[in-house]
């Protein structure tokens, strides 16, 4: 019968629009939270991020994010020490999805490092939470200067649009 024929066709329509429309929403819901640009005029945000640098990257990283000292040239170990997060360093180089895998991940070779690199950068996904990490790049990003920023912004968009 045509009319059940017809019929069927649609709901089978139906249901294919019903399952992308859902899938597209779920994809949404659960995109990578580093996907979206970090707010660092968002005071709640940097505060936090400050706490969060002070006791967890300053180390490494230096309390005025300075970095560690001859931080271009290699250890004896052949590993790098810690860069700058100022506006000397390259972090503002790295959109913000790229700067949350590498805080979340560490330098994961043949990903966002050479196959077999090493680094003594630590992985923060088992220590910190996404919103902890946002908040940290939050107060990093707060620091830098307008053309540093607006660079970073650019980036940042230039790969969401990819
Ligand atoms: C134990 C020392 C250590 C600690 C603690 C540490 N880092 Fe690092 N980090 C490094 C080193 C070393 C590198 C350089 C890695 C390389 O190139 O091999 C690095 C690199 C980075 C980079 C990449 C910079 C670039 O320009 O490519 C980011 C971003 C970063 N760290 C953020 C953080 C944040 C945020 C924290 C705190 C949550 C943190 N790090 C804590 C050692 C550390």
């Amino acid at each position: 019968m045509t009319f059940l024929r017809i019929h069927k066709k649609w709901t089978i329509t139906a249901v294919g629009v019903v399952a992308v429309a859902g899938a597209v929403l779920l994809y949404w819901a659960n995109r990578p939270p580093g996907a979206t640009f970090i707010d660092p005029t968002n005071q709640d945000l940097v505060v936090r991020g400050k706490v969060i640098y002070a006791n967890t990257c300053a180390a490494c990283h230096g309390a005025k994010l300075q970095g560690q000292p001859n931080w271009r040239e290699r250890l004896a170990n052949g590993r790098l020490p810690a860069p700058p997060h100022d506006r000397s360093g390259h972090t503002w180089h790295h959109p913000d999805a790229v700067l949350f895998d590498l805080v979340k991940n560490g330098l994961v070779p043949g990903r966002t490092a050479p196959p077999g690199y090493q680094s003594d950068m630590p992985a923060f996904g088992s220590t910190l939470s996404d919103e902890q990490i946002i908040e940290v790049l939050a107060y990093i990003k707060s620091t830098w200067p307008p053309d540093a920023l607006r660079m970073q912004k650019e980036v940042t968009e230039q790969q969401q649009r990819r």
